[in-house]
């Protein structure tokens, strides 16, 4: 280690990493969620209540995502993965159809197509950014289409209006197989909205801007109940939102014509099964979860959010190599879900480096994502080639997330920034 006082490698720049390699600061988590008394108060209070499973809180949370997004119908279930396959599957995707999907994604978005029997078919990133590009989606729809499902990368919603105005140009050629798709008349805008509660376009809080949007309440979401997930329904008329929002809760309990709930009221224990269908409903310990959420989300959870990523974007303005993760474009702007670094001049084995030293000093890092082609099932069975990809497999090689969440401290941001550059002066220096 060199003796130099200031600069890359230098003793004063290693300061936050020997504190905590002796113990004297504690480790920064990637995004741990926010659990306190208020959280745990609620669950308990389920606990006691005598209605654990899908019930009052479920619906009271619905009702609530409802007015928060101005979506007209709000189904809760138990992740987004169910949620969004339940919704394909109900807009009757299957084997002979194709569902436009970006590289960019967690397998999640492409997985649940696969299982419908359906074709996903790739597009690439833009040039400069993680969304994906609009012009490949253009030129990805054929007769066959019956999805696009863009996804709102770290929280960036994508340009709904521009995906919708391709959906509506591929009318004239569309081919309804039933008569959901007959109503709709063109391909189905669902998005994956996994990491975008909270997301604005024109001011207006993300859920009704799609035909459906899916959102992810998974553990290490802006907005969490541990596992979870919501589909907003948005469908035009002659569609009818609330009976499509009862064809997917029933197909979301085996197909049973009647909840636990309703079942459970004297007198009332007579079911019809009306489809094989799954199993995926969100339960009332879950959702006192996410009623706590929602009460503090528009007021405490995003606006600390906000100023995490601002800081980080003070902190790291001036840094040549530093490519800052965009949070507004236009009338869009963020839910600030993750902070998506780039370093100009890094590959992935120094990005790789760095993580592994800001882990060695107490801070945790991460990736998102690992484009589709890079992943064994998607490169060896589906045929999905890197170089097919140039702008996602670009941004991935240099991509670092920095940790983001409602109790960081400003001093950890501090921390977090100065381990990072740090390291990145010195892997950049050849050190
Ligand atoms: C972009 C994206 N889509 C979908 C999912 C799946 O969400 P869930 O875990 O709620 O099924 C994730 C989860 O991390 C994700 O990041």
């Amino acid at each position: 280690m060199t003796t130099e006082t200031t600069g890359p490698g230098s003793i004063r720049s290693r300061i936050p990493a020997l504190y905590y390699f002796h113990g004297l600061m504690k480790p920064i988590p990637f995004s741990p969620p926010r659990i306190d008394q208020k959280t745990i108060d609620a669950v308990t209070e389920v606990l006691r209540s005598g209605w654990i499973t899908t019930g009052p809180r479920t619906r009271a949370l619905e009702e609530r995502i409802c007015s928060y997004t101005g979506a007209r119908r709000t189904l809760c279930l138990n992740s987004w993965t169910n949620a969004v396959e339940l919704a394909l599957r109900w807009y009757g995707i299957g084997p002979g159809d194709e569902v436009i999907v970006p590289v960019y994604t967690y397998a999640a978005s492409a997985n649940i197509i696969l299982h419908t029997g359906a074709t996903p078919v790739f597009v690439d990133c833009e040039p400069n950014g993680f969304l994906c590009d609009v012009h490949a989606v253009a030129s990805a729809i054929t007769q066959r289409t019956k999805a696009i499902m863009p996804v709102d990368v770290g929280g960036m919603p994508v340009d709904y209006a521009h995906i919708m105005s391709l959906a509506r140009l591929a009318r004239p050629s569309f081919v309804a197989a039933n008569d959901r798709q007959s109503a709709l008349g063109r391909p189905l805008i669902i998005a994956d909205a996994a990491h975008s509660f909270g997301a604005r376009i024109g001011g207006e809080v993300l859920g009704s801007q799609a035909d459906i949007c899916g959102f992810s309440f998974h553990a290490v979401k802006n907005f969490t109940t541990a596992e979870g997930g919501a589909l907003t329904l948005n469908l035009p008329e002659p569609l009818d939102n609330h009976a499509v929002w009862k064809q997917l809760a029933i197909a979301g309990l085996h197909g049973q014509t009647r909840d636990a709930l309703s079942k459970s009221q004297a007198g009332q224990w007579e079911y019809d099964i009306v489809e094989p269908g799954y199993k995926c409903n969100l339960t009332d310990i879950q959702a006192a979860i996410g009623l706590v959420e929602m009460d503090r989300y528009e007021e405490e959870t995003l606006p600390r959010r906000k100023a995490i990523c601002d800081r980080y974007t003070q902190l790291l303005g001036a840094r040549s190599w530093a490519i800052l993760p965009t949070f507004q474009e236009g009338s869009r702007e963020s839910s600030y879900h993750l902070y998506m670094l780039r370093i100009n001049g890094f590959n992935e084995d120094m990005r790789n480096r760095l993580i592994k030293e800001a882990a060695e000093a107490g801070v945790s890092l991460n990736v998102h994502f690992q484009p589709l082609p890079r992943l064994t099932y998607y490169r060896e069975s589906i045929g999905l080639l890197e170089s097919d990809f140039p702008n996602a497999m670009a941004h991935f090689a240099h991509e670092v997330s920095l940790p983001v969440y409602y109790d960081l401290q400003d001093a950890e941001v501090e921390r977090v920034v100065s381990v990072v550059v740090d390291s990145v002066q010195r892997i950049l220096s050849g050190h």
